[in-house]
């Protein structure tokens, strides 16, 4: 597959008013570099239909590009990766300062539902499927024109009872698995990018947990759901997840035996996600996890992190501790943008608000890219800053200050065409009778083709240049083709910490 390399920062950055204009965050801290775009005439008066409503424009000689009004996940297409996304969940939809940015398509172009897609909460007792709050999650990212990455099938937390109580033998347990697949898979058909089938199969150690699927099945569970999930939907990419995968030890080598294993029992796996659950200063360097994921591309999968965060272990946080954070979420998601076939990142939650970390790590925490107040962090500054690095061809081992003036230069030689812009942008990355006369400088923030699942019957498209020779061009005939009960208002999902602690080994990320 050949990442895209067309740089349409060169135009993202010319049009970038209306992206200020449409989107602010709170200011980024004053230790972060500003972005000057140069002068000229780019002031253009920009009227947004996005959520925060029409604004003006700051109309000066010289405007200052804010990252957190470019996005994130609009700066990871510029590298040509997928997508940038978060985990959310209906818990937390009646924040809407906090949903205006998980609304954002320019900043997450793709949500997980935190815990709503898991075993407990959509078959609390057997063959009663409850769907309602993941057909939440899928509905806002339809509206939003964002992917859906969905989370998880067989996974040893987070089960209902009767999974973990029920005196098994290999033949139900079997069976339970590939109803609670076709139902799952099959309810949301057409509507994933991605699945992760198989969740945290192993001890950090290499061995294979001792939950209840190993106990019964051995390594058969995993073979079994991976064909129970192709089956469902043959079109979703079938991923492998785990936490600690990310350091090249005994458990990275027993991930890529799990891809083996499953292919030679006739699975599919199409990739593998890193959770990328991290700590500060505990973080592989960039080259690294580079060199990481490669040993996973080269058995022709692709690689995602999906659920990046990295906790401070003291609190509240330094300056110094800030800066090594920014180091570690960049040696992260630089090491993806470095290798061909790292698809995309996910965040586990973008604010300190609703992260997962302190009720889990006591003592630890501010492990996202925005702090509680939802503001942007010197983290993200970093991520924004190596994304923006990357498109523009800037060293990658340039500091911060370096990219911004990279930057800086690189915009100055190109907004000599006057960009007078004058852009509807509806905020999904979609611009709505969009005007934009700057020469070459257009639509920025658009690529033509982009996977947006199959919402109501709408085949969505992904680009030929990213589709795993296993994968085909989504052809699936809508979503919601439902093969189990649907009953709706349950109570179940969201982010109460159901069912926890059901199975045996070791459990630290
Ligand atoms: C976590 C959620 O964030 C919490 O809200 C919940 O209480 C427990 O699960 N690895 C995973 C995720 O694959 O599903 C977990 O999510 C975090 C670790």
């Amino acid at each position: 597959m050949g990442r895209s390399t067309h740089l349409f920062l060169l135009g993202l950055l010319a049009s970038a008013s209306p992206f200020v204009s449409a989107q602010s965050y709170g200011s980024l801290s004053p230790a972060s570099p500003g972005f000057s775009v140069g002068s000229g005439s780019g002031s253009g008066s920009g009227s947004s239909s996005g959520s925060s409503g029409s604004s003006v424009a700051a109309s000066s000689s010289q405007s200052t590009i804010d990252l957190a009004a470019i996005g994130l996940h609009t700066l990871a297409k510029a590298n040509g990766l997928l997508f940038f996304g978060t985990a959310t969940d209906t818990n937390l939809f009646n924040d809407t300062a906090y949903m205006q940015i998980v609304n954002d398509r320019n900043m997450f172009g793709i949500l997980v539902p935190e815990n709503s897609q898991k075993w407990q909460p959509t078959e609390p007792t057997q063959n009663d499927f409850q769907f309602a709050n993941p057909d939440r999650v899928h509905s806002v990212a339809t509206a939003n024109q964002q992917m859906l990455r969905c989370h998880t099938l067989t996974w040893f937390q987070q089960l209902p009872t009767f999974v973990t109580t029920t005196a098994w033998t290999r033949a139900t347990l079997t069976a339970a698995i590939q109803a609670h697949i076709a139902n799952v898979v099959g309810h949301f058909r057409g509507a994933c990018y991605s699945w992760d089938v198989v969740n945290e199969a192993l001890n950090d150690n290499g061995t294979f947990r001792n939950s209840v699927f190993f106990e019964t099945l051995g390594t058969d569970f995993l073979p079994i759901s991976f064909l129970a999930a192709a089956q469902a939907d043959p079109n979703a990419r079938l991923y492998y997840n785990d936490f600690n995968i990310e350091f090249d030890n005994n458990k990275t080598a027993a991930a890529l035996s799990i891809v083996k294993l499953v292919r030679a029992a006739g699975g599919r796996v199409d990739g593998v996600g890193f959770q990328g659950h991290m700590t500060t200063g505990q973080t592989p360097s960039r080259a690294a996890m580079s060199a990481v994921f490669r040993k996973f591309t080269a058995l022709n999968l692709e690689v995602a992190i999906t659920e990046l965060d990295v906790r401070q272990t003291s609190l509240p946080p330094t300056p110094a501790q800030e800066a090594q954070q920014a180091t570690d979420y960049v040696s992260m998601v630089g090491g993806c943008l470095d290798v061909e076939g790292c698809v995309g990142v996910v965040t586990w939650e973008y604010t300190d608000r609703y992260s997962w970390i302190p009720s889990t790590f006591p003592g630890t925490g501010a492990a996202c890219l925005f702090d509680e107040n939802l503001v942007p962090k010197p983290a993200y500054t970093a991520v924004a800053s190596v994304l923006a690095a990357k498109a523009t061809g800037v060293p990658a081992s340039a500091t911060i200050a370096g990219i911004g003036a990279g930057l800086t230069g690189f915009v100055a030689s190109s907004s000599s065409s006057s960009s007078s812009v004058a852009n509807s942008n509806n905020n999904n990355g979609q611009n709505v009778g969009s005007t934009v006369s700057s020469g070459s400088n257009t639509k920025a923030n658009i690529p033509a083709a982009e996977f947006i699942g199959n919402f109501g019957g709408s085949p969505g498209l992904i680009p030929a240049s990213s589709v795993s020779a296993t994968s085909t061009t989504n052809t699936g005939s809508g979503s919601s083709s439902a093969t189990g009960s649907s009953s709706i208002g349950n109570s179940n999902g969201g982010n109460s910490n159901t069912g926890d602690s059901n199975g045996g080994g070791s459990y630290g990320y």
